[in-house]
């Protein structure tokens, strides 16, 4: 089983439309969409915008359907003068740009109790998501992504999260996702697009560019189901 977590329904929409057999399930209060694409077995759900909903998500869905591996799909702002609106992305690792107990002496982004600053993403998942986009005519960066309940939308607050974490995209949910997997012990990945520069201008291009930049995510992700475990 392939599970698949967007945080808005434009992310998924391509994807779902897609499933065969789709059967809609309530968890958690999470609709999930149980179905096939190419005869592999698929779960999917819109789980919300921000860390919390997708966290929760992400746990639905692992206690329910025990997923082998969980791809995140969806836009992001880039915080990279070398990535630019609908370029693509892979995470190498995720962090928290939000979470700081450095006040009490811990490394910004560090999460008590497990004391991780990155989650890395599955190695030999993400290689084959970056073969996936380069079938498609798109060469991938492959980086390092910050997640927060934060908009981010001012060339400060860009500044501090690539200086402070080494990222080179900003969004609002694979952190937390990876972080509920690494508890379970489910590998991961992430498939990114540009919706917008994270800075001044990026509340104008963010709706706007959305819909065309998570449907190419999409498509990597599709072909990515079609040939995980081959
Ligand atoms: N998702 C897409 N663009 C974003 C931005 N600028 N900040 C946070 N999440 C985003």
């Amino acid at each position: 089983m392939i599970g698949i977590i967007a945080a808005m329904q434009v992310e998924l929409d391509l994807i779902k439309s897609e499933l065969k057999k789709s059967k809609e399930e309530a968890h958690g209060g999470i609709t999930f969409y149980k179905g096939e694409y190419k005869g592999k077995k698929t779960v999917a759900a819109v789980c919300g915008i921000g860390k919390v909903y997708a966290a929760m998500c992400a746990e639905a869905m692992i206690l329910e359907y025990s997923p082998d591996i969980i791809i995140n799909t969806g836009v992001a702002g880039s915080l990279s003068d070398g990535l630019h609106i609908l370029d693509c992305t892979v995470a190498d690792k995720c962090v928290q740009h939000d979470m700081d107990t450095s006040p009490l002496g811990d490394p910004v982004g560090m999460i008590s109790g497990i004391n991780k600053v990155y989650f890395e993403s599955d190695e030999k998942g993400s290689a084959l998501l970056c073969d996936c986009y380069r079938n498609l005519g798109v060469e991938p960066v492959y980086c390092t992504v910050a997640s927060g309940d934060v908009f981010v939308a001012n060339a400060d607050k860009k500044k501090y999260i690539k200086d402070t974490f080494g990222a080179s995209v900003c969004e609002m949910e694979s952190a937390a996702i990876a972080h509920v997997c690494y508890v379970n012990g489910t590998p991961f990945v992430i498939s990114r697009a540009i919706s917008d520069g994270a800075d001044g201008d990026a509340q104008i291009d963010f709706p706007v560019m959305c819909k065309t930049a998570a449907e190419r995510s999409s498509k990597a992700v599709l072909e990515f189901i079609k040939r995980y475990g081959e």
